[in-house]
């Protein structure tokens, strides 16, 4: 246990200053909270305002000896029992920072991968298992959440989040912080609240109605915060409609607290603070702010405290959110402990989202699985020799032993940041995990890098597997989306050369695919995490049935996108800090889709994109009949059989669509589930859908319009399926009700 000041341990001051107040109250953290806010100094209150930065960068303040290596340290309180805050990333689990720990952590697969399992309860369980790692390394705050949607499929933040619908992404964000919670660990959620791409993202404005950005990506956290109760979220860097989002009212006070009383704090993002006005705005923390032009949080908060009443009002009001944070999680009283990690159990947790996670697109004249009767086997490109990808920047994840290989990624003025954003392998072989499937084959691997070897290679073999990457990083966007490094030639020249050719993308984000036609199978294994490679031989050979869905919509190419060219790209340099030249300005306009990100906006403009959201084949069949829509008092839901029809077990993800409102035709996902079916099995399912996507955010709340109400159970946001109507009456409602 560690010791506070005089030998009183930390729980024993916690327990001495809750000794205080009336027992009755004791629990609530709202009222401890207020109780020790009270006895504190303004030095004591500002030290909880300020964060620090845990190593330490040239010409910057020194990280203070006890903060522990990771993303950032705030000091406790030791006479009144407040823990220090030490901070960790990701939503990946606990990063790896160059070894500077002496350990790794066990990498979930990407977020975007952690979406296509639409599993809730397994997202939870990856959310303990990180959590419960980032506990016994001795972290109390995991910077973990990350659920911005994919407005923009250039970013290279897409494989750090779950898709593009709102429902989607708040359900299972509010799920992984519900998991990593649930190990008195603090869980942001972030990067509140439209943070759409890297290319300027210090100063990039996302310019959207009001109305939009309820309906989507607000929407997004809100579900979140209800589902998960995050003890903390985390502002963006960029601007929303004009305003810093770390400074900006309208979304930190306005919408965060009157409107959805959000009881956490909120941290900035790291650098993400210009002035110390911000707290006025509703920040409360200042993270690591020895990348800030100053710590506004620290002396300059205090003196303005001390002189003005609504720097005071507010300083008060910071500390108590920080502080119910730290008691409503038990943060004082089951203090963060160095402990041991059972990596093989945590792995196991890693393969299963893997595995759920992995989304079979392509699988013409039922190629796949492979059988045991292949005799020979090409396997191309893509470091499969090696491992399987991780990205880049502060989600990275590793093992104990660090990547297999590292690829620089170079880039002017990259150097001091080369460690977070090399594009490193993990461990986990796919070349060896498929030679382990299949023992009794050949199997030969050609790294890639001519395709004329590769191609003969495949000539030569009964079934080539094409291993196809696109690295992404935080920092940087990808300025388009084709496979890069000529891969797209290399898929070509291999199906050329052998008609039994297998894709596998290891991609962060949509691929554009002109050799689609051309293979007989695509498999969408994302950065798959710490056992990737075995999830994906197990895919590919039948000993996982496929059950993953796309979270994210894949265009045909960019010229069906809201903005067929990424913005600020030509114009802004990509740096990784993402600052501009002096003065320079960059506006994003989501004007276009509105809230109709994704599948909505082909849906709205009548365009059939790659693969929508929610595609996923697997290697049985399921059926969906009898959908009924009920509207029980408060609550609409949807109840539907799912039978599976084919010869092997296997999971279904049933999507209930909103396909038109009162007269209007639309595609909104209002409810779905995940299905376990035995071959033959039918169950009866009943989804709860969510009323805020079957209304509109109109006048200061939702508005639901008179009318019918049509619903379509589909295997993809797109598709047709068993449908049902409903009658609605007119309702307005705000935040948690229902029509
Ligand atoms: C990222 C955050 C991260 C923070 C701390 C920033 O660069 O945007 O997501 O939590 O660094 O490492």
């Amino acid at each position: 246990m560690r010791r506070g000041v005089r030998g009183v341990s930390l729980v024993t001051a916690a327990l001495l200053a809750v000794a205080a107040i009336p027992a009755s109250a004791q629990a609530d953290p709202a009222v401890r909270a207020a109780a020790t806010e009270r006895q504190m100094t303004d030095d004591e209150r500002v030290t909880l305002t300020l964060g620090h930065l845990t190593s330490a960068l040239p010409g910057r303040p020194a990280p203070p000896p006890e903060a522990r290596p990771g993303a950032g340290y705030v000091p406790g309180v030791p006479r009144l029992g407040i823990p220090p805050l030490y901070e960790t990333d990701a939503s990946l689990g606990v990063t790896w920072i160059g070894g500077a720990r002496g350990s790794g952590g066990t990498q979930l697969p990407s977020g975007v991968a952690q979406g296509a399992t639409w599993n809730v309860a397994l997202v939870e369980q990856g959310g303990r298992m990180i959590g419960a790692e980032a506990r016994a390394k001795g972290f109390n705050v995991m910077l973990a959440g990350g659920i911005n949607l994919m407005r923009e499929p250039r970013n290279g933040r897409t494989f750090e989040y779950l898709g593009e619908d709102p429902l989607h992404a708040g359900l299972l964000g509010g799920a992984a912080v519900r998991g990593i919670q649930s190990h008195n660990v603090i869980s942001t959620l972030k990067h509140f609240a439209i943070n759409p791409q890297e290319t300027g993202r210090a100063f990039m404005n996302a310019v959207i109605a009001e109305d939009a950005l309820r309906e989507s990506d607000l929407l997004a956290f809100q579900i979140a915060i209800e589902e998960g109760d995050p003890g903390a979220i985390m502002c963006a860097y960029n601007a929303a409609n004009g305003l810093q989002s770390c400074g900006n009212e309208f979304l930190l006070t306005r919408v965060l607290r009157e409107d959805w009383g959000y009881d956490g704090f909120v941290m900035s993002d790291w650098g993400a603070v210009d002035a110390l006005d911000y707290a006025l705005a509703g920040l409360d923390q200042q993270s690591g702010s020895g990348i800030d032009p100053q710590p506004f949080f620290g002396e300059p908060l205090k003196q303005a405290a001390q002189a003005d009443p609504a720097y005071r009002q507010r300083l008060g009001e910071m500390v108590r959110r920080i502080l119910h944070a730290i008691f409503d999680n038990g943060l004082d009283t089951h203090p963060a402990a160095m402990g041991a990690i059972d990596a093989a159990a945590n792995s196991e947790i890693a393969l299963r989202v893997a595995r759920e996670g992995i989304v079979l697109l392509q699988n013409s004249d039922g190629f796949l699985p492979l059988g045991a009767h292949v005799g020979s086997i090409a396997v191309i490109g893509g470091h499969a020799d090696a491992g399987t990808p991780v990205g880049g920047g502060s989600s990275k994840v590793l093992g104990d032993e660090g990547p297999s290989i590292t690829v620089p990624f170079l880039r002017d003025g990259t150097a001091a940041f080369a460690a977070m954003l090399d594009q490193d392998f993990n461990r986990s072989s796919p070349l060896e995990a498929i030679r382990e499937a299949a023992p009794q084959a050949t199997v030969r691997f050609r790294d890639g890098r001519y395709a004329s070897e590769a191609a003969l290679a495949a000539s030569q073999a009964d079934v080539a597997i094409v291993f196809a990457n696109q690295y992404q990083s935080e920092g940087f966007d990808v300025p388009d989306l084709a496979l890069p490094e000529f891969q797209d030639e290399l898929i070509s020249a291999v199906a050329r050369a052998n008609p039994n050719t297998v894709v596998v993308l290891q991609t962060g984000g949509p691929v554009t695919m002109p050799w689609k036609d051309e293979v007989k199978a695509i498999v969408e294994a994302w950065y798959p995490g710490a056992r990737g490679g075995e999830a994906i031989a197990e895919v590919l050979f039948g000993m996982v049935n496929p059950s993953g869905r796309l979270p994210i919509t894949f265009p045909q190419s960019e010229a069906q996108l809201p903005r067929p060219r990424l913005d600020g790209l030509g114009t802004v340099e990509p740096n990784f800090v993402g600052v501009g030249a002096p003065g320079q300005t960059l506006a994003a306009s989501y004007d276009a889709e509105g809230s109709d990100e994704g599948y909505r906006w082909y849906a709205r403009q009548g365009i059939e994109p790659l693969f929508p959201l929610g595609h996923g084949l697997g290697y049985t069949t399921f059926e969906h009949e009898g959908l009924e829509i009920a509207a029980d008092g408060d609550r609409l839901t949807a109840r539907f059989t799912v039978r599976n029809t084919g010869r092997r077990a296997g999971a279904d993800v049933p999507q209930v669509y909103l396909a038109e409102a009162a007269g209007r035709p639309m595609r909104r996902l209002a409810g779905f589930a995940k299905v376990e079916l035995a071959p033959g099995e039918a169950k009866r399912i009943e989804v709860p859908l969510e009323a805020r996507v079957v209304a509109e955010w109109e006048d200061g709340g939702w508005h639901i319009a008179a009318g019918n109400y049509r619903f379509v159970l589909a295997k993809d946001a797109l598709a047709d399926g068993p449908s049902a109507t409903i009658a609605l009456g007119e309702r307005r409602f705000r935040a948690h009700e229902g029509p």
